[in-house]
């Protein structure tokens, strides 16, 4: 099924939800992203850790593990709260890193983390991830939880870009399991969350509801690495995490661009 099919009917499944995001946004990849998102950047922090029963902090570390030791310019796509911002500015202090995010609200909690924690290296810019460019290369550009609410194609492409040559594209984001048993104990835990934690805290709501819906739709596992190799990456990766529930993609753009060829004229089909 096409990706937008895919938004377009998770847009519809909650007709009873709050905001009539479809009339907000002509985008429904943006309409996704507000309908789950929407009042939910106060508690985004302590409820992923705690239903991914602190997994996703494992999840992160792998991926600031996979930025090259001598990346000095790093740019972290959908950074919400700062999570992974923060990850990186830990680990690597005498980087400049710049976390792009497309809500204000989660944004906001972005800045507070830095008013407690302050990182001069840190600069924090409201843009959509596929629609940021920047004429400074950057030696890496990380993810985690966008690929599958993006439009891959488009996205990459800008970070390739952006990317200096044998720069690192990082992508991390959740995938459905593909064993029977594991995809039994997958669905059965979003049940659980949807009769308990949905019900007690109705902002979580679409995300309980829509989050699982999505990621059984998404292709962006099969979609992304296409489009990498498409856009002339290579050292393109998969390596699934955790049982499979999610999966942390790597590529790598060449050293050095390649010449263009010469064009030599095609051979006629009859002159064999
Ligand atoms: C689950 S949060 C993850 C935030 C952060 N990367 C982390 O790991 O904690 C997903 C974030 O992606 C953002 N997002 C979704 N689509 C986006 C896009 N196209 N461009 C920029 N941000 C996007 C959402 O607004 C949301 O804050």
């Amino acid at each position: 099924m096409h990706a937008g099919m895919v938004l377009r009917r998770l847009l519809k499944i909650d007709a009873n939800t709050s905001a009539p995001v479809e009339t907000l946004h002509g985008d429904p990849r943006i309409a996704l992203v507000s309908q789950f998102f929407e009042g939910t950047g106060a508690t985004y922090d302590r409820m992923v850790q705690w239903a991914t029963l602190g997994i996703d902090r494992l999840w992160k570390r792998r991926m600031v593990r996979a930025i090259p030791a001598d990346a000095r310019r790093i740019l972290d796509l959908a950074c919400g709260t700062g999570i992974s911002t923060l990850a990186i500015a830990r680990a690597r202090p005498d980087a400049e890193i710049v976390g792009v995010e497309l809500r204000e609200e989660y944004l906001q909690f972005a800045r507070e983390k830095l008013e407690d924690e302050p990182r001069p290296n840190i600069s924090l810019v409201l843009s959509r991830a596929e629609d940021y460019t920047s004429a400074v290369p950057f030696d890496c550009i990380s993810s985690s939880y966008l690929a599958k609410y993006a439009e891959l194609p488009r996205l990459i492409a800008a970070n390739r870009a952006m990317l200096r040559p044998g720069g690192v594209l990082l992508m991390h984001d959740f995938t459905l399991p593909p064993n029977p048993l594991l995809r039994v104990i997958w669905r059965a835990y979003f049940k659980i969350m949807q009769h308990t934690v949905a019900r007690a805290l109705p902002s979580w709501r679409e995300i309980y509801f829509g989050l699982p819906r999505l990621i059984e739709a998404t292709q962006w596992i099969t979609e992304l690495p296409q489009v990498l190799r498409a856009q002339g990456f290579e050292d393109i990766r998969v390596e699934y995490l955790t049982l499979y529930g999610s999966a942390l993609v790597t590529a790598r753009t060449p050293d050095s661009r390649p010449t263009a060829r010469p064009v030599t004229p095609a051979r006629p089909a009859d002159s064999r």
